[in-house]
Formats: structure tokens, C-alpha cells, sequence
């Protein structure tokens, strides 16, 4: 028996504050950097999962800083504590819906993501890591409430002697019983996107003369999966997919596709020499951005759209069952669903809610707000995935992006929508300005000309398995349909977030042109006012708007 079969139990004590957020534990660098802070985590995850001998894990992040060595650490670990295989991309590197696909696949138990998202790396960034289940998607609450609770009492945590595994070339190793195979990361995962959507109409679009557009993978995990499936095997001109290569610190860039962070990509988008099509993705491929000359698609028209063109698109043609959206994502779905005679469904902010209803074939298509839209073909969001939908709508259509959202405008009506954020203001005061929110008598009540007819904290009780959550944004209803939305980010990891949601719906064409910010001006002034912003967090703008 070699000497690294026998894992050695390290003893350690508990860090207080493993509670996994939206998407899983995420903290600065320099957090995860102290001793024991990413094995007491992983350990607690073992050891919540009781029946995990034996079988395969998948493991890989978005290259971030520290992607490498937690790796590592993972797959020693994951040898202790019995596991029989695990699924590792080369370098590490795995796009968050590539897990997911991989997990689904390959019949996996479960999978380490690590990745904080669309927050900044580097040394001085964030880090992150999330436990995924056998559905391929991010675990549910209760998982990460017992990964929680273990993390409070661990005293100890397994892992091999062993040589670090060569992560940069495709193969096999070995640790103890344990197989690692380091894998493509990008191989699986085009092939599942080459089943769902018609690429030869796409490749057709994309070598159209005159038709120009731009992927920016914002050096972070898309850059190898848009380069292969965009331009290699859609055959996209070379060059379309830029910053292309994942930096460990994204290149210094906030790896996040809106209107702030991808400021270049919008530039080229905007104006007389307008690019035709734009895309990006955020730090782990699953967030995306779509734009088209002289046009931006919010989130939440996205996915309105993506349901109502389920019929131009192979993989969801004749198939749709449901709509799900997070409950700030604006209700352009509701109305799709409804035309189509759908249900449409409202969850709690954060991808994991939509796992029970895709798994029960009640939603095809999910969405949230902040730039995730995705489907039932994995248990992430996706943003690649969003990106290939969009153009598989052109290809079929050959209209403009904008022509395109006008067009369901029309037909649906619009809903003005923007996000405004107020980051790392100080925690306690943004608790207060929650609670007093929260206990405010606002409904009857005369806000800008407009009758408050809804007030309420909004709790959710899963309609499948019967969960309930609660706590999960303060909701503020007009009688017109206008809608003010109040919550804390989850993600974040300085101070507190505070997010305001802002929405109304307009029904004539010749009234859907306006500026989001114009069309939602005295909305927004009624927000602050309530919400008493500048008083409590001496900000008068929000830092950003999307
Ligand atoms: C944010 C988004 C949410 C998304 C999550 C993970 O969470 O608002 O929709 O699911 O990131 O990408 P928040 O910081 O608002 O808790
Ligand atoms: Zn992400």
C-alpha cells in the first residue's frame, strides 16, 4: 500500500463566518489565505454529504487567483475522504455552467466550483468556492445550512501526502485509490451547445459579409470556450472574441458584463460605426450581456425574448412548459408566458431556487436581472449559452437586435427597468434602513402620484419541494403596476449592498423609446425618498446602474 493512501488527519478550529451566501462562500483573498480556512469548508462539505465514498467529483474555477493551489488542496482532500474519481479541467479551469454539464454528463455526485463570480481577483481580489449537487446545480439551503452548521463544530480535516497533480496537460493521476483525470474543459460543454442550437444557420450568419460582432470574455473562464465554439467551430472571423486569455486578476478588470464594467464592448456598439452583435460574460461564464447596434437588451427582456423564440431554436422548439424569474427580474416573462399560456414563475433572488422546478420539468427557461439567463439543459445560468441563443434568433430572423426587442415591445409592451446600487455602505445602517423599510405604512399611501397597493417582505415557498424562505426583498406595488424593489446583496464582501430595483410598465409603442433613466426618473425619486438614502448612507448617486 503506498504511503499516500493513508490520509492524515489534520486537527483545526472553526472559523465563524462559512455560511455560504447567494452563490456560495465567497471572501477576499486574504481570508481564504489563512490556514485551514479552505479545508475546514471543503471537510465540512464532506462531511455533510454522508454517502460521498466512492464516487466522482467534478473540480475547477475560473482561473482566479488562487484557482491552482485550491485545486490542489480539493483534490488531496477529496483522496482522504474516499472519494473514487474526480473530473478536473486542465489548469483547473471549468466555466461554472461547464460544471454543471460535466456533473450532469458524467453522473457525478456533486462538484467544487471556485470562482466569486463577477468579483475582481488578483491578490487583493475575491475568492470563492461553491458545492454543486448531482443535478448539476448549486446546493439548496438546506445542504448549505448543514455545510454551515459543521463548520461550527469541525475539529478536524482529511487530506493525503502526495505530489501535486499535473493540472496542465490532459491525463490521468493518481492519489491513492483516488483517479483524477484532468480533462478538456471546453469539450463537453460545445458539444451540448452544438445539440441545442442551429449551427449551421449560425455559421451562415457569422461569415455573412458585413456582419460584425465582438465577444468579450473580459480575460476571465469564457475566453477558451468562445474561442473554440465562436470562432473555430462557427467560424466567426479570428479576432471576434477578444481578451481572450483568463488572467489570474482578470487583467485588472472588474469582470462583470453590464454598462459600467464593459464599457469598451459597449463603445464599439454605440454610434454611426456600430458593431452589428456584442456579447460578453463575467468571471465564470455564467452571466452575460447582449447588445446589438445602438441597442442593449435588458436581462429581463432577454429572457422574455429567448421564451417567446423558443420556436426559431432546435433544442426548445415545441417544448416549453414554464418560465421561472428571480422576483426583482421584471415581469416582460410573466407577459410572455401568459400569451403562451405558460405558467411563469417567482423565485428568491439566486440560481439555486430555480434547481427544483427545472428538475421538475415545470420551468424551461430561467432568468434573473442581473445578467443570468439560462435553461433547463444544465442547473446553472449560462452565458455562452444566452450568447448562442441570441444569435441563433438573428440567424433565423436576420433582423437587428434592435429591430428585434421593438418588435416584442410592440407586441407586449415594454417594461422600463433599472437597477441602481449602493456598495459597501456601512452594514448597520443599511440593516436599519431595511427594517424600518420593512415596518414603514406605506400601502394606501400617495407616492408621486402614484397609490402603494402592494407592501411586503417577499417569502417564497417552493412549489415542488415546499421550502420555505423568507426575507427575501421589500416590495413596493402601485396601483399602475410600477414596482419598487428593496434587498441586500448576498455577495457581496465589504460593508453592505444595498440594491433598488425600479420597473414600470408601458404599453404604447410610441411611448417605449425613452431612456430607462428619463422613462423611471420620478420612480427612482420616490425610491430614495422612501428609503431615506442620502440621510442614511450620505451617497446621493448609486455607484451602479444597470
Ligand atoms: C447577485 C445577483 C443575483 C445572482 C447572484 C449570483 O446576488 O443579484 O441575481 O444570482 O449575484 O450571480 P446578490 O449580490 O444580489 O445577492
Ligand atoms: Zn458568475
Amino acid at each position: 500500500m503506498s504511503e499516500n493512501r493513508v490520509p492524515t488527519v489534520v486537527s483545526t478550529v472553526p472559523f465563524e463566518d462559512q455560511k455560504p451566501g447567494t452563490s456560495g462562500l465567497r471572501k477576499a483573498v486574504p481570508v481564504f489565505q489563512q490556514p485551514h480556512y479552505l479545508e475546514n469548508f471543503v471537510q465540512s462539505v464532506f462531511d455533510s454529504l454522508p454517502d460521498h465514498a466512492g464516487q466522482t467529483l467534478v473540480v475547477g474555477g475560473d482561473g482566479r487567483f488562487l484557482n491552482v493551489e485550491a485545486t490542489q488542496t480539493i483534490l488531496r482532500m477529496a483522496a482522504a475522504n474516499g472519494i473514487g474519481r474526480v473530473l478536473v479541467g486542465r489548469s483547473g479551469l471549468l466555466s461554472t455552467p461547464a460544471v454543471s454539464c460535466l456533473i450532469r454528463k458524467y453522473k457525478a455526485y456533486g462538484g467544487f466550483v471556485l470562482s466569486a463570480s463577477h468579483n475582481p481577483g488578483g491578490a487583493e481580489g475575491d475568492f470563492g468556492i461553491k458545492y454543486n449537487i448531482g443535478n448539476g446545480g448549486p446546493a439548496p439551503e438546506s445542504l448549505t445550512e448543514t455545510i454551515f452548521a459543521a463548520s461550527k463544530t469541525i475539529s478536524r480535516f482529511l487530506t493525503v501526502d502526495a505530489p501535486h497533480c499535473d493540472l496542465a496537460h490532459l491525463g490521468d493521476c493518481r492519489l491513492g485509490n483516488t483517479a483524477v483525470q484532468v480533462i478538456d474543459p471546453v469539450a463537453d460543454y460545445a458539444a451540448l451547445m452544438e445539440s441545442l442550437f442551429d449551427f449551421d444557420a449560425i455559421s451562415a450568419l457569422l461569415k455573412t459579409p458585413g456582419f460584425r460582432m465582438r465577444f468579450d470574455a473580459m480575460h476571465a473562464v469564457t475566453g477558451p470556450y468562445a474561442t473554440e465554439i465562436l470562432e473555430k467551430r462557427l467560424g466567426a472571423p479570428a479576432g471576434s472574441v477578444v481578451n481572450a486569455v483568463p488572467l489570474p486578476d482578470f487583467g485588472g478588470g472588474h469582470p462583470d458584463p453590464n454598462l459600467t464594467h464593459a464599457a469598451d464592448l459597449v463603445a464599439a456598439l454605440r454610434g454611426k460605426d456600430a458593431l452589428d452583435f456584442g456579447a460578453a460574460s463575467d468571471g465564470d461564464g455564467d452571466r452575460n450581456m447582449i447588445l446589438g447596434a445602438n441597442a442593449f437588451v435588458t436581462p429581463s427582456d432577454s429572457l422574455a425574448i429567448i421564451a417567446a423564440n423558443s420556436g426559431l431554436v432546435p433544442g426548445y422548439a415545441g417544448r416549453l412548459t414554464g418560465i421561472a424569474r428571480s422576483m426583482p427580474t421584471s415581469r416582460a416573462a410573466d407577459r410572455v408566458a401568459a400569451a403562451l399560456g405558460v405558467p411563469c414563475f417567482e423565485t428568491p433572488t439566486g440560481w439555486k431556487f430555480f434547481g427544483t422546478l427545472l428538475d421538475a420539468g415545470k420551468a424551461t427557461f430561467c432568468g434573473e436581472e442581473s445578467f443570468g439567463t439560462g435553461s433547463d439543459h444544465v442547473r446553472e445560468k449560462d452565458g455562452l449559452w444566452a450568447v448562442l441563443y441570441w444569435l441563433n434568433i438573428l440567424a433565423k430572423t436576420r433582423k437587428p437586435v434592435g429591430e428585434i426587442l421593438a418588435a416584442h415591445w410592440r407586441a407586449h409592451g415594454r417594461d422600463y427597468y433599472t437597477r441602481h446600487d449602493y456598495e459597501a455602505i456601512d452594514a448597520d445602517a443599511a440593516q436599519a434602513l431595511m427594517r424600518d423599510l420593512r415596518s414603514a405604512h406605506l400601502t394606501g399611501r400617495n407616492l408621486g402620484g402614484r397609490e402603494v397597493t402592494l407592501h411586503d417582505d417577499f417569502a417564497y415557498t417552493d412549489p415542488v419541494n415546499g421550502e420555505k424562505t423568507a426575507g427575501q426583498g421589500i416590495r413596493v406595488g402601485f396601483a399602475d403596476g410600477a414596482r419598487l424593489v428593496f434587498r441586500l446583496s448576498g455577495t457581496g464582501t465589504s460593508g453592505a449592498t444595498l440594491r433598488i430595483y425600479i420597473e414600470r410598465f408601458e404599453a404604447a409603442p410610441e411611448r417605449q423609446g425613452l431612456d430607462p433613466q428619463t422613462a423611471l426618473a420620478d420612480l427612482i425619486a420616490a425610491a430614495k425618498e422612501i428609503a431615506g438614502i442620502e440621510s442614511r448612507t450620505g451617497r446621493t448617486a448609486p455607484d451602479v446602474i444597470t
